[in-house]
């Protein structure tokens, strides 16, 4: 069967795998092949995706293009399709005998804007953790303003997105741009990775030891509902069964440890920063998530966070203020002691130093609102709509979350914003273990 057919007649199919877990990501990785292979000119680009438009009404402008382009169109989308989506995605669809481009067998680029147009798949991924560093270099060399770094680094894109952004900005502004950018891409590769760390603040040193010793007090003794009890988390803790959730495509369900939670392990959506751990009443959730909290006040896990920030849903059930994000970091975790105003900066500066958790989803009475969009860290609101503004990313977006909850209580729209789900099947009976 030919490619158009095969586009027009599996339509609702490729929409949903295209959208799938409400994530842009799929579809922009899909945009991002077709304008490498120079199926999509940029002007089709900007038409099928304004940060207006609904995730839904791009994938069906894309899908209409490519049926009024015709077969080679619809051919190459299929190819893409299948190069970027998923297993568990592809699974049931059918993309003919479309093969992608050879690699190299378009011409081969003289120009800087050229060079940028066919490698953006691989320039997105190499840009996404070093955004920040780029727009310095542009701003220094005095291409871009100060205007444009700020609509590149808006708090509602994901890394990627901002990569893209930083692409399809430098392009617009011709081939000088771009000659920056790829220089100073190949002079961050050519550096010695060097695990020298950029000089953290001692007011955020500071804090960090506050945190710290705040957090090994509180769980140090096991936490019941009664308050804190007299035992040592230490002298009760043993090894938790934890498992991927099924629609990972790890097929094999094999156990997990504790430092899985937030490794790689069962990822279904990269650009998604919440953690789900789901399990039964008395599975041990909090449990964990103490330990996890003890280990990093100790040193003994998660040292690649500067700071981490626990919050327990039955505790924010009381909170009846509007707070700003800032408010509810210092108010409700540890109140710093100087500088205020350096140490958030820096907290937002520097996302992915930092961890929220959230203990007992299902506890928290006020319920979620997906109604209201609120992406100022500053600016007061009710603490149902910073909950979900921060776990679904518009507040904070780059901060990893770990969220625990019962299963039942995990709404559909909570769902479509999980980075991976982990299930905690409940914990040995006896014996205790090195984590
Ligand atoms: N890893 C563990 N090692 C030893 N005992 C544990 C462990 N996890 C939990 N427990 C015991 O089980 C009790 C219940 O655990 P926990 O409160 O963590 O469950 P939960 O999943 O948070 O339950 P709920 O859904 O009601 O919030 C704890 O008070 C503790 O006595
Ligand atoms: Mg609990």
């Amino acid at each position: 069967m030919g490619a158009q057919r095969l586009v027009q007649g599996q339509r609702a199919e490729l929409l949903q795998a295209l959208c799938y877990g409400g994530s842009a990501e799929g579809l922009e990785s899909v945009i991002d092949l077709l304008l490498a292979w120079e199926v999509l000119l940029s002007e089709d680009h900007q038409s099928l995706r304004t940060p207006s438009q609904p995730l839904y009404s791009s994938a069906r402008a894309l899908l209409d293009l490519a049926c009024i382009q015709g077969e080679s169109t619809c051919a190459s989308l299929l190819a893409a399709l299948n190069q970027v989506l998923p297993e568990t995605q592809r699974a049931g669809l059918r993309f003919g005998d479309c093969r992608v481009p050879p690699q190299g067998a378009g011409p081969v680029p003289i120009t800087a804007a050229q060079a940028l147009r066919r490698d953006r798949p691989l320039l997105v991924r190499k840009l996404r953790g070093g955004v920040a560093a780029a727009l310095k270099a542009l701003l220094e060399s005095g291409s871009f303003t100060v205007y444009d770094c700020d609509e590149v680094q808006l708090l509602l894109y994901t890394p990627s997105q901002q990569a893209r952004r930083l692409l399809d900005l430098v392009q617009s502004k011709g081939e000088s741009t771009a000659e920056v950018l790829l220089q100073h891409i190949q002079q961050t590769e050519n550096k010695p990775s060097s695990p020298v760390n950029e000089e953290i603040p001692t007011e955020c040193l500071l804090y960090q030891k506050k945190l710290r010793s705040s957090l090994s007090a509180q769980s140090h003794f096991l936490n019941t509902y009664g308050g804190t009890g007299s035992l040592s988390l230490d002298d009760i803790y043993t090894e938790v069964l934890l498992e991927v959730a099924k629609g990972s495509s790890e097929a094999q369900q094999q156990p997990l440890g504790l430092q899985d939670i937030l490794g790689l392990v069962g990822t279904v959506n990269e650009e998604a920063d919440l953690v789900l751990v789901s399990g039964e009443a008395g599975s041990g959730k909090s449990t964990l998530l103490q330990r996890l909290h003890l280990l990093w006040a100790r040193g003994a896990a998660l040292q690649d966070f500067l700071f981490l920030f626990p919050f327990s849903c039955r505790r924010l059930n009381s909170e009846e203020r509007e707070l700003s994000l800032k408010d509810l970091l210092f108010l409700h975790c540890c109140w710093p002691d100087q500088d205020q105003g350096l140490l958030f900066q820096y907290i937002l500066d520097h996302p992915h130093k930092v961890i929220f958790t959230f203990d007992g989803m299902d506890e928290f009475r006020l319920g979620f609102s997906d109604e209201q969009r609120h992406c100022s860290p500053t600016l007061p609101a009710p603490v149902s709509i910073l909950l979900f503004n921060l776990l679904q990313g518009s507040l904070m977006k780059g901060v990893r979350k770990v969220a625990t909850s019962r299963p039942e209580a995990i709404t559909p729209s909570l769902r479509g914003y999980l980075h991976k789900e982990v299930l905690l099947k409940g914990f040995s009976a006896g014996g205790s273990t090195a984590l």
